[in-house]
């Protein structure tokens, strides 16, 4: 079955790679040459998915599921959310983006946050959404080289490294998307037994 995973994003290709069935064949937005800026126009996480997920089924024909991921910090009332690819400004720069949200944590006592995904499926003709979230806590700086985004300054309950210091086996077990991913993967499953 071929599937497109509409981000550009080599890091969530890899990640959502190692957890797919053999019978899916991944292809990225580069594979199909979708090299425009999908709108995210959406006010929440679901819209957002549903969004991108639809723009590639109307425009490239291809089944399609697309991700959309929050960082929600409680001491900022939720913030950056929905909004956290542009926190910094529109360039989406994670090294900016990082530096305002620990210039706004400083002096903040409460530092629990949490990641959440969200994904949209469009597979013929159903839609479906599947969600991930993981719990941790903002650190003071950042910490660690592997990983993408917020990584470095996000540090999973009962772990004493951030998601940038942990390997990735680690983070896919615990952490937002590949929970959400690993609903997904059921539902394909599911769908590939009922169709063979
Ligand atoms: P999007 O879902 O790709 O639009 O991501 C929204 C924002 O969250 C971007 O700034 C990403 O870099 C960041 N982000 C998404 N997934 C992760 C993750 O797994 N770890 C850290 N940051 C992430």
């Amino acid at each position: 079955m071929r599937i497109v995973f509409a981000t550009h994003n080599p890091n969530k290709i890899k990640e959502v790679l190692h957890l797919l069935p053999k019978h899916i064949d991944l292809l990225s937005l580069t594979d199909i040459d979708c090299v425009e800026e999908i709108p995210e126009t959406g006010q929440t996480l679901e819209e957002n998915a549903l969004l991108k997920a639809q723009y590639v089924v109307r425009n490239y024909g291809y089944p399609c599921f697309a991700d959309d991921t929050g960082l929600i910090v409680d001491a900022l009332g939720g913030a950056p959310g929905v909004y956290s690819a542009r926190y910094a400004g529109v360039h989406k720069n994670a090294d900016e983006n990082m530096a305002r949200l620990l210039s706004e944590m400083k002096k903040k006592p409460n530092r629990s946050a949490r990641f959440k995904t969200v994904i949209a499926l469009f597979l013929e003709g159903e839609q479906q959404l599947f969600t991930g979230k993981v719990e941790g806590e903002i650190i003071h700086e950042k910490k660690g080289e592997q990983g993408f985004g917020y990584d470095p300054v996000f540090k999973p309950v009962n772990f004493d490294k951030t998601f940038a210091e942990l390997p990735l086996s680690v983070k896919n077990k615990i952490g937002h998307r590949g929970k959400a991913v690993r609903k997904l993967v059921d539902y394909l499953k599911k769908i590939n037994n009922t169709t063979e």
